[in-house]
């Protein structure tokens, strides 16, 4: 499974691009809106540092809109992947974008049969969001399954991506569902380096090290 980081914050982005295991990159508006400067700056400064899919959503809700956003999006670096919302409009967007080789992430997936669809009108990748499912009482999860398991039916190349990850629980699920991406907050990651018996490990191994020296 490939990591993408959540966010639109330059140096948590350079922080995890550091660490060797960041492929991508998935911006929203509301990320976007979080940072200082001019959105189009923002998306350039993120594709010169990673070196993979950095998705920008469209705001438009018409598909011509979307299109038109799309193109000058897409213009900006060919890193770029536009984001375009799960809607007929979006849909629309998809199949235009994917006949002129304009790759599409598409957002603010909830049922299996949302992305079947996205994916047959040409989705470059579909994002499910678990952690806004299970705020609902939902099983976001499942999902994750259900949608594996018919595009694996289908043999569809259309990517997984599991997004609205809220704890590394969800990323080790992702990952054993087959997920081929998962999407996470920069502190989700800062957790899952973690373990308290490698700190204690590491204190232990310090300890006795000074013994060495004190020979
Ligand atoms: C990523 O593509 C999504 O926009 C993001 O994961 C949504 O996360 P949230 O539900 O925490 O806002």
């Amino acid at each position: 499974m490939k990591f993408f980081i959540d966010t639109a914050n330059i140096d948590q982005i350079k922080e995890a691009a550091s660490l060797g295991v960041l492929d991508g990159v998935t911006t929203n508006p509301t990320l976007i809106s979080r940072e200082e400067g001019e959105p189009r700056a923002i998306y350039r400064a993120i594709c010169e540092i990673v070196d993979g899919p950095v998705s920008a959503e469209v705001i438009a809700l018409d598909a011509p809109g979307m299109v038109k956003e799309a193109r000058e999006l897409a213009a900006i670096h060919s890193n770029i992947v536009i984001k375009i919302p799960m809607t007929k409009e979006g849909l629309k967007a998809v199949k235009q974008l994917t006949a002129e080789g304009i790759k599409t992430n598409v957002t603010l997936v909830f049922s299996p049969i949302q992305a079947l669809l996205a994916a047959r009108a040409g989705a470059t990748f579909v994002s499910p969001f678990v952690g806004r499912l299970d705020d609902i009482a939902a099983p976001g999860m499942e999902l994750i399954g259900q949608i594996k398991q018919i595009f694996d039916n289908y043999m569809i190349e259309t990517e997984i991506i599991v997004a609205s990850i809220r704890h590394p629980m969800h990323v080790v699920e992702a990952a054993m569902y087959g997920a081929d991406i998962a999407t996470i907050p920069f502190a989700v990651i800062e957790k899952m380096i973690k373990h308290p018996l490698t700190d204690i490990g590491i204190e232990r191994f310090l300890a006795d090290w000074e013994k060495v020296q004190k020979r």
